[in-house]
């Protein structure tokens, strides 16, 4: 490091480099993913999936050169060089793909980093000073012209899926504060082209993920929330296509399988931002980091400010493989059981049977029912606690309701383990009612803004967490909990948005007010991460109003994630398609429920399991209310998914029909990772003028294998041959004998 300090600006560039390159370049070797070529200054991460490059031009500019499919190692690329000016109004600097741009200079593009400083000066120009290739981690120091504001970019790469993860970190080493308007984790550059096609992910409650596919034009689309936490409205996901008309496959339609992808999303569970731009010159630039909306965080002599990491990666064989690698990436290097996460188990949930209305005996009478259909967890959801009857009071009141459960929670506790299943409990740590003793005793703990009204949502206020005295009282409460009683599972809620999201505590004149969409966020990380740590053992849902916080920030903190209130079943197929375009399945915890079933002919018992079988299964039905047939059936399809979940959960997924825009069919399958086994799910909405349900087409099989297929719930058409090799099950494919309104089958092929 003291020869990184040595590096400052007034070493020419030149000089600069052949330094740096002296001190760190180092032979490539076959392990070595991250390289740096100091005669053209061109860096390199190269994985078996991809190249990605970029390189230090004559300005000292990092500018992208490449992104895509693998090149070879002695591929020239070319010296880095800023763009040509189209014109005296094209100036080169607005048009060059820079790495990370600051605004300052000629730059009419998305900036990712905005300073004011004390005296009034923004213009801020980052130009190369050194950087350290640190096995699989690449820093680059940069600097801005003239002040001593430093910018490490910092990149890291995950050699076996490709996924490059990259964020900034930027420090004052003036002798004044600074504050900085705008700060994102990078700038991804695609070249120019006229046929992208972006992806992304939208809805509201009860109706997440959504998918929108739509042509890139000029302008900017914007991706955000600015409600404090990742939000339903958009989720910070984002995939770009190529329609191919001038892509390397022109004759392909970017599709599942066919055609390139770009993808990426932002680990950060507050606001965000991801702009997806197109400039004058067709070039593309999606820049995401911390949403600049409402954000100024001032930056102390000697402070930093690092970004949230933007994770990215690229495919050559359509959006179905760029999901697969993005699964792939997220079972092993971002959840916290990384690299090989434990299998979920099959859940009971109390909450559509008994919403708030729980107590011991109805616990306890549910508990038996789970037990015996083969459930392994009991989770009690909300009601448990405080003077809670509605969602009109007690939240922030973390004792338990001694009408509900006069002696506490160990008697439920004992009788869960006593039926040979784990406990789990339902929390909502950030929130509380103002009709609470917690309120009551401090109304200054939410947020606020001095004298104004505190709008509420869902009856309550949020807690601000961002304050010392509140992150202690969140994680006391949340310890003594795991502490006192044998708990495997916490189902984390938070059920609303921000609002005047003031800090007074600060003081009026502080400039630190807006600091908490960062601080916030943070405390909420440390106080997951202090519990993992204390209580290893316990295992931490996402639940936002359903699936309102699901980012790769909270996912590196928590175990699995409620995508969605909606448990309408047919609903469900096409929230589920969604979710799988960014995440994992591991995580996609999906529920049978009541939900839409009480007119008649309306989705059967194993139509609800085979729809909830494609995640992590769990059962929320009233079980009061169930026949002895249901029992027999969820008893019959719990045990099979215990023999199919780690493919489910942990194998490669392929959409082969999708549920999508009112199609009446769609199919998945699941291939495990030792490709011995897969899993086929098919879904009939309605057959109409009579015609049969398409034929399926498997993927991903070894067509050396000879596959056996056995039946999981329905039947093939009678001609099916009940063993045929891999090629057969994905050439000829297989017709799912299906007719009628709300049908499904499901298959399972093993290899022999
Ligand atoms: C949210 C969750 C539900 C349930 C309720 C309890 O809406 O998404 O699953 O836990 O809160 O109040």
């Amino acid at each position: 490091m003291s020869k990184l300090k040595l590096m400052t600006t007034y070493l020419r560039p030149a000089y600069l480099l052949a330094l740096t390159a002296a001190l760190f370049s180092v032979p490539a070797s076959a392990q070595e993913h991250i390289h740096f070529d100091s005669t053209t200054h061109v860096f390199r991460i190269d994985t078996p999936g991809e190249t990605y490059a970029f390189g230090v031009n004559a300005q000292s500019e990092i500018q992208t050169l490449y992104w895509g499919s693998p090149l070879a190692a002695a591929d020239p690329l070319p010296t880095p060089a800023a763009y040509r000016s189209l014109s005296g109004m094209e100036e080169s600097s607005n048009i060059t793909p820079y790495e990370y741009r600051a605004w300052g200079g000629l730059n009419f593009t998305e900036p990712a980093v905005k300073i004011t400083f004390p005296d009034g000066n923004r213009d801020l120009v980052l130009h190369y000073v050194s950087h350290k290739i640190d096995g699989d981690k690449l820093t680059i120091t940069t600097k801005d012209i003239s002040r001593d504001v430093f910018v490490d970019l910092i990149y890291t790469v995950a050699p076996a899926t490709g996924v490059i993860g990259r964020n900034s970190v930027i420090t004052n080493k003036t002798n004044a504060k600074l504050t900085i308007e705008q700060a994102a984790s990078a700038t991804w550059n695609l070249p120019h082209g006229t046929d992208y096609q972006l992806s992304y992910l939208s809805g509201r409650w009860a109706a997440e993920w959504q998918l929108t596919q739509e042509p890139i034009k000029d302008g900017t689309t914007v991706l955000e929330s600015r409600r404090g936490s990742t939000g339903q409205q958009n989720n910070p996901w984002f995939a770009i296509t190529r329609a191919n008309t001038s892509g390397p496959h022109p004759e392909f339609p970017t599709n599942e399988e066919v055609g390139q992808v770009w993808f990426g999303a932002l680990a950060w569970s507050g606001s965000w931002r991801i702009n997806v731009e197109r400039n004058q010159v067709h070039d593309i630039h999606v820049t995401g980091g911390y949403n600049p909306f409402d954000f100024a965080y001032p930056l102390a002599p000697g402070a930093s400010l690092s970004t949230p990491v933007f994770y990215a990666g690229y495919s050559s064989h359509g959006i179905g493989e760029a999901s697969r690698i993005f699964h792939r990436f997220q079972n092993t290097q971002i959840l916290p059981q990384k690299p090989t996460p434990k299998l979920r188990p099959v859940i009971y949930n109390s909450w559509e049977a008994t919403e708030m209305a729980v107590d011991y005996p109805g616990q306890a009478a549910l508990a038996e029912k789970a037990a015996r259909i083969g459930v392994e967890r009991f989770i009690m959801d909300d009601g448990w606690f405080g003077q809670r009857k509605d969602d009109h009071a007690g939240l922030g009141d973390w004792y338990v309701n001694k009408q509900k459960f006069p002696d506490g929670l160990k008697p439920l506790i004992d009788k869960v383990h006593a039926l040979n299943m784990d406990f789990g409990l339902w929390v909502e740590p950030e929130m509380v009612n103002p009709n609470s003793d917690l309120y009551r005793a401090h109304p200054d703990w939410v947020l606020n803004m001095t004298g104004r009204p505190r709008s509420e949502g869902r009856n309550q206020l949020m807690l601000n967490l961002a304050r010392k005295d509140v992150r202690a009282y969140v994680f006391n409460f949340l310890d003594k909990i795991l502490t006192d009683n044998d708990i495997a599972f916490l189902k984390w809620d938070y059920n609303r948005q921000w609002s005047e999201p003031g800090w007074p505590e600060l003081g009026p004149d502080s400039d630190k007010q807006k600091t908490v969409y960062v601080e916030y966020i943070r405390n909420l990380y440390s106080i997951l991460a202090e519990l993992r740590a204390k209580h290893p053992k316990v295992e931490i849902q996402s639940c936002s109003s359903g699936g309102g916080r699901v980012d790769l920030g909270i996912l590196g903190l928590t175990d699995e994630v409620w995508p969605s209130d909606n448990t309408n079943p047919f609903d469900r197929l096409s929230i589920q398609d969604g979710f799988t375009y960014a995440y994992t399945p591991q995580v996609m915890t999906a529920w049978v429920t009541d939900s839409a079933t009480h007119a008649p002919g309306l989705p059967s018992t194993a139509y609800r399991f085979l729809v909830s079988m494609q995640g992590g299964l769990g059962v929320g039905s009233n079980l009061n209310h169930w026949t002895d047939d249901d029992f027999a059936t969820a008893k019959d399809l719990i045990a099979a998914y215990k023999t199919i979940r780690q493919t489910v959960q942990q194998g490669s997924l392929y959409r082969l029909i999708s549920p999508r825009d009112g199609s009446e069919h769609s199919a998945t399958e699941s291939v495990s990772t030792d490709l011995h086994q897969a899993v086929l799910f098919t879904f009939l909405h309605t057959t109409s003028l009579n015609y049969p349900f398409p034929r399926v087409y498997l993927k991903g099989l070894d067509p050396a294998k000879q596959y056996h297929v056995t039946p999981i719930y329905g039947t093939l058409k009678k001609d099916t041959p009940e063993t045929a090799s891999g090629s057969y099950w994905m050439n000829h494919g297989v017709d799912p004998d299906l007719t009628g309104d709300f049908k499904a089958a499901a298959f399972k092929f093993e290899a022999e």
